[in-house]
């Protein structure tokens, strides 16, 4: 096919007309910043926006993936259309009439308009003609139908641009062939005409149905639902996918919608057609419908750019949805809700009604409420996780907790997993507060068996398990660095005498021993020195006694100060605090593991109270060791 060469007056009058920002935001939802504006990049998968446009210079570019250019590169690179469709596009849009190069060229041009243009036109041409037909004697059942089963006032069916498809197997195959000279095969490729398949010729895909348009985002026909006005089936009879329209990555009413989307920050979906229009019809103009299928990723990005904190409600009909049907209607989006990147509501309406039927017998801000209490899509699960169980009933229980495990594995969002690990808990501790923390212990180990404090929860009595599970932590790097600590403390005791009283009261607040045997024992003579009563010279007295004690010589170095450490000692305030929360670490470490040992070997059913309290015995430690943990600001080699 000969691409027509347009006048390069009308390119240059393209170029001037049309808006960069006018363009873009058709897909991209742009905020201003300074004097251009920015958004997320449709070229490429972004989280935080990098694609800036300038009105000032006509242009779009993307720091992230270097995507540059003007408004008509912009449709061409999007759209993956050639120059010329996207120029002859621009031209209707703007109304600015097409010159080719060579005047006789024009006619030329018509015809060879892209497919997709032709299209266009046909299947606008096509609902114009059913839009007629609606206010015809042979369409009057259907009007009458709209206006006294859907209560559609005059204003929303030519705003939907509702029309009827006659009842003849010929009607649209004579208008738009015979009438309007269409080429045949061009109006089958629209999907209003089918081939015979005895005989020649064609007949009407749609026939005595209530005929709506379906239409793309900027607003052009695409294609249509035909509902059936008596019992037959299908009910819905939908065009075929064709050039122009694929059922998965299109949305029913996204045209009327998406400024009300922008507005409200927030994005209705519903299932049905009429549901959709019953909402626009009552001014809730954000309202789209999923044509019937499971929303598709390309459909939900398609509405999330209008949305800028990617808010999506999707009420779909409760009856028909168990919490399976939800996932499938879900689909594809729910690892988004999982990531945050689209926060997901459910709306159910009560008694099984859809928004249609709802709004029959309700006003629409009693719709408004129900959208405002529609739950976020993870309490909605776990509201059907636990409705109609017993928490008290064991099988209830074990069921409920499986559920809630399982859902919250999937949730990527370490804030969001442990804001639901904690609602789980309480939910699974049904009002009893003291049962929380053992809840939230079994979730974590549930969930993330490899984390620091907890171990995956093994089978009563299998002890080799367990010690394998818990190596020693006065091993290698761990130890020693508690015999530092410990060395050091000692130390500072040793040789300052100002700061023994604050030693010993950092030991006793906490309730501190010495980990190590050598340390405990020295420590014992300093205590049994001291507690003699006469003042004497610590370090002296000490060495004498140890003469005794020829297997302690390990601890003679103590007696002595390097001058690095005499500076070092110099900040013993920072250091006893240093040292003390070493210990005390150690210490809770062990005390840790014992009392969860125990809490292990021990029998919920026959001692429940004494397997409570080892249970808050060692959660209290692990609370601790974490509160430890935060609290260690500089570690304790950072002192020697
Ligand atoms: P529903 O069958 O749930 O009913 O179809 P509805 O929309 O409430 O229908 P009304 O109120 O009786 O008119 C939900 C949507 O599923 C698609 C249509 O998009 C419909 O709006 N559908 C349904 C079909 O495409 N074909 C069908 O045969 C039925
Ligand atoms: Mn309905």
């Amino acid at each position: 096919m000969q691409i027509p060469r347009l006048h390069p007056d009308t390119i240059e009058e393209i170029r001037n007309r049309a808006d960069i920002v006018d363009v873009v935001s058709e897909y991209v939802v742009l905020r201003k910043r300074g004097k251009d504006f920015v958004g997320l990049c449709p070229f490429h998968d972004e989280k935080s926006p990098s694609f800036t446009v300038s009105p000032g210079k006509q242009i779009y570019f993307c720091f992230g993936c270097q995507a540059a250019g003007n408004a008509i590169t912009f449709l061409k690179n999007l759209q993956k259309r050639s120059f010329t469709e996207v120029v002859v596009d621009l031209a209707r849009r703007y109304q600015i009439s097409v010159q080719t190069l060579e005047p006789e060229q024009r006619q030329e041009l018509q015809r060879q308009l892209s497919l997709r243009e032709q299209l266009y036109e046909v299947l606008a041409s096509c609902a114009q003609f059913y839009q007629h037909a609606l206010r015809q004697p042979q369409g009057h059942p259907a009007l009458e139908y709209l206006q006294s089963n859907r209560k559609l006032g005059e204003e929303t069916i030519q705003q939907f641009a509702l029309g009827y498809a006659p009842a003849g197997w010929e009607t649209v195959y004579r208008y738009l062939v015979e009438d309007k000279r269409y080429p045949v095969q061009l109006v089958e490729k629209a999907g209003l005409i089918k081939q015979r398949k005895e005989g020649s010729g064609y007949y009407d895909v749609f026939r005595s149905r209530l005929m709506i348009p379906i239409h793309d985002s900027m607003g052009r026909t695409i294609a249509f639902g035909g509902r059936t006005l008596t019992d037959e089936q299908p009910k819905y009879l939908n065009s075929p996918e064709t050039e122009l329209f694929n059922k998965g990555k299109t949305l029913f009413a996204l045209d009327k919608a998406k400024t009300g989307i922008s507005q409200q920050d927030q994005a209705v979906v519903v299932e049905g057609y009429f549901d959709a229009i019953a909402l626009h019809a009552v001014g809730i103009n954000n309202a789209i419908a999923s044509l019937g299928t499971a929303l598709s990723l390309d459909q939900v990005k398609l509405i999330l750019r209008y949305s800028e904190s990617k808010q999506l409600v999707l009420n779909f009909d409760a009856d028909k949805a168990g919490t399976n049907a939800a996932e499938r209607a879900i689909g594809e989006i729910a690892q988004l809700a999982y990531t945050g990147e689209v926060q997901l509501k459910i709306l159910n309406i009560p008694s099984g009604k859809d928004a249609d039927e709802y709004l029959h017998s309700h006003t629409p801000e009693d719709y408004r409420q129900l959208l405002v209490k529609a739950p976020l899509w993870l309490d909605w699960q776990i509201q059907q996780i636990t409705k109609n169980r017993d928490l008290k009933q064991a099988t209830d229980f074990q069921y409920v907790s499986q559920q809630i495990v399982k859902l919250l594995k999937n949730i990527n969002n370490i804030d969001t997993r442990d804001y639901y690990i904690d609602r789980c808990a309480e939910i699974l501790s049904f009002g009893d507060d003291r049962l929380k923390p053992l809840r939230v212990e079994n979730l974590l180990t549930q969930i993330a068996p490899a984390s620091s404090y907890s171990k995956p929860v093994s089978s009563k009595g299998n002890r080799e398990s367990k010690s394998k599970n818990y190596p020693d932590p006065l091993q290698n790097k761990d130890r020693s660095l508690l015999e530092l600590a410990e060395a050091l403390l000692l130390r500072i005791y040793l040789h300052c005498p100002e700061q023994r009283k604050a030693i010993t009261e950092a030991l006793d607040e906490r309730d501190l021993q010495f980990s190590l045997s050598h340390h405990r024992f020295l420590w014992q003579e300093i205590l049994g020195i001291s507690a003699s009563g006469s003042v004497v010279d610590l370090i002296p007295t000490l060495q004498d006694r140890l003469i005794e004690f020829p297997e302690e010589s390990g601890l003679s170095h103590l007696f002595y100060l390097s001058e690095k450490m005499q500076k070092e000692i110099l900040r013993t305030p920072q250091v006893i605090q240093v040292t003390t929360a070493c210990i005390e670490k150690a210490l809770r470490e062990r005390r840790y593991r014992h009392f969860r040992e125990l809490w292990e070997q021990t029998d919920p059913e026959t001692e429940p109270e004494l397997y409570q309290s080892y249970y808050q015995a060692f959660y209290a430690e692990k609370q601790w060791l974490q509160e430890l943990d935060k609290q260690r600001l500089f570690s304790i080699t950072d002192l020697l």
